[in-house]
């Protein structure tokens, strides 16, 4: 019979009672359709009044970990969906209007369940004084810890007392660009790149300098030429799940990267913001040349964007300004969202919403390939993300005006390309942010169809 262990847990009885039944939630001890012991026999076991157990049946229903029937028993409930109200509140995925893949976020998955059962917890949690402080001394070790573990993943030996914490990967990038770089410096990067870099570069008076990729992403001869032909020092690549055109560079061509930057003497600032959705690929660049590079990521595509939580891992030279940089821009992360992405990493939690952005991307790219075919080049099955080529008879602009007009909105590469380089003609479908796997097939077969049609008109025309 499942019976809680209460030692070590203050407060009401009844309230410790439902916290470790969302415990045993968590550690698997309980799973799904598990009955809970009668309400008698449990008050029996712990020597606790009838009333006590009642009240923590009850409270674990409220806490959503359990779901009772009259005559029946308590059951564990499942893990997910969520009832409507409680699923994706808030966030901008509308459920009718026109199909959105322009936005590269997770599928909305049960993390509300998982952050149900962790504001349960944490209402226990003996440090709540120091999240209500200023943490400005580099935060609470344990966090930064929980984030060297959790990159620790890919193969980087991530000390925690340089990993800097940040609201996200973008405030990341923002941070380690003003820590690596002074107005007027050049960043080189990829031809086409995530485009709020492109922004961020504009606002802090630094120059992007767009360097030839091929279908690995960025390529080492042009790296080459734009070190020797340019005054820059530092590069912003994405060697993961390449934005928007999905290349991942192949462990050698990370190696050659790394070694160019240090011929070169290049500060690296690696977006590896996609980084946790392969389930196996090349260490990060930053495991190359740990020495300059600045290793940027968050928990956003992997576990919740909302939560805010990023990491950036410093070589000892940068730290202090990347610590400083933080500090000028928002003084700290909110110290509660990163004791919410620790427990997830302590607890396990975040490994299964990993995996199941991982088989969700997976199975979106594989209805894309049912239904686009050979159009899909994206060789990696589990990312977000599609790039299309268009064929010579449509202008990529020509294109989403019409696939707009059919209900489908979607970005073409003139997005992301890097003034002073030709945008191909290319779309960037994103699969995971569409509510429902219905809504993704039917702005795939929009977007076929619309292939399809003007490939009939080509032909009138030949
Ligand atoms: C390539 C890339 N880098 C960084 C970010 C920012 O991520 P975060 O939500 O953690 O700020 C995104 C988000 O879309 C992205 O696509």
């Amino acid at each position: 019979m499942w019976c809680p262990t209460l030692n070590g847990k203050s407060g009401p009885k009844y309230l410790s009672i439902a916290e470790a039944i969302g415990e045993s939630l968590a550690d698997g001890s309980l799973s799904e359709g598990c009955r809970l012991p009668a309400q008698r026999d449990l008050a029996y076991e712990l020597g606790i009044s009838l009333n006590t157990v009642s009240r923590a049946y009850a409270e674990a229903v409220r806490r959503g970990f359990v779901h009772g029937e009259v005559g029946r028993g308590t059951y564990v409930r499942a893990a997910g969906p969520l009832p409507a109200h409680t699923q994706r509140a808030g966030m901008q995925r509308p459920a009718d209007g026109p199909v959105d893949f322009t936005l590269n976020l997770p599928a909305a998955g049960d993390g509300a369940a998982a952050l149900a059962h962790t504001l349960g917890t944490l209402r226990s949690a003996s440090a709540l004084e120091s999240f209500l402080d200023y943490q400005t001394g580099g935060g609470i070790a344990r966090h930064a810890a929980a984030g060297a573990r959790w990159i620790g993943q890919l193969g980087l030996d991530a000390d925690e007392g340089n990993i800097v914490l940040t609201n996200g990967a973008q405030h990341g990038l923002l941070a380690s660009i003003m820590a690596a770089t002074r107005p007027g410096d050049v960043v080189l990067t990829e031809s086409m790149t995530y485009a709020p870099v492109k922004a961020i570069a504009a606002h802090l008076g630094r120059k992007l300098f767009p360097v030839a990729m091929d279908e690995e992403g960025l390529s080492p001869e042009a790296l080459e030429l734009a070190c020797t032909g340019s005054s820059a020092r530092t590069l912003y690549c994405l060697p993961t799940l390449h934005t928007p055109t999905t290349a991942t560079m192949s462990e050698g061509r990370r190696r050659d990267i790394a070694a160019i930057a240090r011929r070169h003497d290049l500060t690296i600032i690696e977006d590896d913001v996609f980084g946790f959705l392969p389930p196996e690929r090349p260490p990060p660049i930053a495991h190359f040349a740990p020495e300059r590079t600045l290793f940027v990521t968050s928990v956003s595509k992997c576990l919740a964007p909302g939560l805010r939580v990023g990491y950036v891992l410093a070589p000892e030279r940068l730290s202090g300004s990347l610590r400083a940089m933080v500090n000028l821009s928002c003084w700290m992360p909110p110290p509660l969202m990163a004791e919410i992405a620790s427990r997830w990493i302590e607890d396990g939690t975040a490994r299964r919403l990993n995996e199941f952005q991982r088989s969700e991307a997976q199975h979106r790219q594989s209805m894309a390939r049912r239904i686009l075919g050979a159009r899909c080049r994206n060789n990696e099955p589990c990312g977000f993300h599609e790039w299309l080529l268009l064929p010579p008879y449509w202008r990529a602009d020509a294109f989403r005006r019409a696939a707009e007009e059919r209900g489908v909105k979607l970005l073409t590469a003139e997005t992301f390309a890097v003034e002073g380089s030709t945008p191909p003609n290319a779309i960037r479908l994103c699969l995971s942010h569409e509510t429902t796997r219905e809504r993704v097939v039917h702005g795939l077969e929009i977007i076929a169809r619309l292939f399809d049609e003007e490939t009939d008109m080509a032909d009138l025309v030949v």
